[in-house]
């Protein structure tokens, strides 16, 4: 079936540039992009339009790293450095989530409220309980959130949510039997180096390699951190090796942070083509530092943008693109690298997730159409016509759920099915 979207059309179909146009035409068959158009081509003439007037229809955001059982947590307890805050909240927080009524609430919450903030593509760490796993899958799903979710792997200094090796490779292979899902597959997730026996971790990369699984982790996040795998592991001279040891380090790996990556690490991260997610908004509540996002660019990374959510203390990504630019620019002012402008920032939070799960950058056609409809007539009265790009730079700063009028996710509409506040 052919649709139409009409309205302000917005997107960075590269990184650091953004195409505009007002009133254009999104065309649709079955949710696939089939172009975008200035005027509206006769053929589509007597097609079923959705008019979103002067609303602004950009492409959706895409979190690349997020920790679920840490939302109960979210917006407390960021008094600690990373190690002691992983023993003093975290890990009691996630110990709750053995019990899978409780999880089916938070997950419900947690879905429904990434899609009214835009978010439908999501890569997330769950905590290591296999039930709840299941069900967070299921309740992303349910919502309309695509991607990938990994039931987390932690055998050693993990306080109350330590397994044993052998629970963790038994409960990983029963939670891969029980992954069906249409728009939401496992990826594999070794917590971080200090979580994980050397047992562990080749027995995570064997399955990796045996079932082509993706895999998901943390990388040189904090001094501590990185202080701490090289006394685990004094055979490696970097963070980066530990993985690579046991066949973690591969094509679309994603390694959350980077804070700490010399330019070796970065170079084994862009000939590997190993993924950095930039968490900016955990970084600075962790004191992890400025992630060097401008030289992982440079040197050919791919980059994304993580929420980190509840080390990040928003979920909403476009708070997250903003804190992505407000640390590139803590880092101009340290070192003089350029910082990220808007599009650019932008496009590591929308258009480079997108492409990492194989869909498109911008609105390109081809592929099933994930994007938010935002309409900014609530916002400051200007003192003049704004355009388009100032009008997005505006959303991008000032944008929340209040203003987010439709979702689309894997060419759907989900916003529609998503109860209000009242009857959350
Ligand atoms: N490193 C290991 N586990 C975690 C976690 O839950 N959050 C963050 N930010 N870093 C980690
Ligand atoms: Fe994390």
């Amino acid at each position: 079936m052919t649709t139409i979207l009409h309205g302000n059309l917005i997107h960075t179909p590269a990184f650091g540039k953004l195409e505009t146009i007002h009133g254009g035409y999104l065309v649709l068959e079955d949710g696939v992009i089939q172009g975008v158009y200035r005027v509206l081509p006769e053929q589509y003439a007597a097609c079923p339009a959705e008019d979103y007037g002067e609303g602004l229809i950009m492409p959706s955001f895409a979190d690349l790293h997020l920790h679920a059982p840490q939302y109960p947590m979210l917006g407390m307890g960021m008094d600690l450095p990373l190690l002691d805050w992983l023993d003093t909240y975290t890990f009691r927080t996630e110990a709750r989530f053995e019990d899978t009524a409780y999880a089916r609430r938070v997950y419900r919450a947690l879905a429904r409220e990434l899609i009214a903030c835009g978010t439908t593509r999501v890569a997330m760490f769950s905590s290591r309980h296999t039930d709840a796993t299941l069900v967070l899958m299921e309740e992303l799903e349910r919502a309309g959130v695509t991607g990938y979710v990994g039931k987390v792997n932690m055998d050693r200094n993990g306080g109350p949510v330590q397994e044993t090796t052998e629970d963790s490779v038994a409960e990983t292979l029963r939670w891969l039997e029980g992954c069906r899902f249409a728009h939401i597959k496992p990826i594999l997730t070794p917590r971080f180096t200090p979580s994980c026996t050397n047992e562990l971790m080749a027995e995570l990369g064997k399955l990796a390699l045996e079932r082509g699984l993706p895999v998901q982790s943390h990388l040189s996040e904090n001094d501590g951190e990185v202080a701490w795998v090289k006394a685990l592991h004094p055979d490696c001279g970097q963070y980066w090796e530990t993985y690579q040891k046991y066949g973690l380090w591969k094509s679309g790996a994603l390694m959350a942070h980077c804070v700490h990556s010399g330019r070796r690490e970065q170079e084994a991260m862009a000939e590997a083509g190993v993924w950095a997610v930039h968490c900016a908004a955990s970084n600075v509540n962790l004191c992890s530092g400025t992630a060097p996002v401008r030289e992982l660019l440079e040197r050919g990374v791919h980059v994304a943008l993580g929420s980190d959510i509840a080390g990040g203390d928003q979920l909403a990504m476009n708070k997250v693109v903003v804190m992505s630019i407000r640390a590139s620019k803590i880092k101009r002012m340290e070192t003089g690298a350029a910082f990220l402008t808007v599009p650019e920032a932008y496009y590591l939070g929308s258009a480079a997730g997108h492409l990492y799960f194989g869909g498109g950058a911008g609105f390109q056609a081809g592929h099933l159409l994930h994007a938010v409809v935002v309409d900014d007539s609530a916002m400051p009265e200007p003192t003049r016509e704004l355009t388009l790009a100032e009008r997005f730079e505006r959303a991008v700063y000032l944008m929340d759920r209040r203003h987010i009028k439709a979702v689309y996710s894997e060419g759907i509409e989900r916003l529609r099915q998503i109860p209000g506040p009242e009857k959350r």
